[in-house]
């Protein structure tokens, strides 16, 4: 495995449309594995390939401690809203709020090809939806919500 470098806001690469993945072979895996170990090494939950500058359909992510890989995800279906903090280790030392389902129903492969089908809540869905726009070019920074204001404790 390998520490890869991650592509900052501003490198044009991060909006552009990332294409289907097509073979399910050891260079994914090897892609996966490094986007895994260069997550983790910079604290994110969520990692697209794109991010570090391979314009392939697929996503790492370890949420409440869930490890999961997404290949060619596809949203099928999103219940409610939301509006939370969130971050990108594309756009280092900020974050803002923005709106997203609370609920997202996805189908995607694993890194053998296989298809499933995977409901999730809160965070996990949130960083889902976030990492998803990466494949077609979209920052949360386009989404923020400029005059949210955070609700107070009770
Ligand atoms: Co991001």
């Amino acid at each position: 495995m390998a520490i890869r470098n991650i592509i900052q806001v501003g490198d044009e690469i991060l909006r552009k449309k990332s294409k289907t993945v097509k073979e399910f072979d050891e260079k994914l895996w090897q892609l996966l594995d490094d986007m895994r170990e260069t997550m983790i090494k910079n604290d994110g939950c969520g990692l697209a390939a794109v991010q570090v500058g391979i314009l392939r359909r697929a996503i790492v992510l370890d949420v409440n401690h869930m490890k999961i890989e997404l290949i060619n995800p596809e949203i099928l279906e999103t219940i409610g809203e939301s509006i939370e903090r969130e971050g990108c280790l594309s756009v280092k030392g900020e974050s803002g709020f923005v709106k997203r389902p609370s609920e997202v129903t996805i189908k995607a492969y694993d890194r053998y090809g296989n298809e499933f089908i995977l409901t999730c809540v809160d965070m996990l869905a949130r960083a889902i939806c976030h990492e998803v726009d990466h494949l077609d070019g979209i920052l949360y920074i386009d989404k923020i919500e400029k005059n949210y204001k955070e609700k107070k404790d009770k």
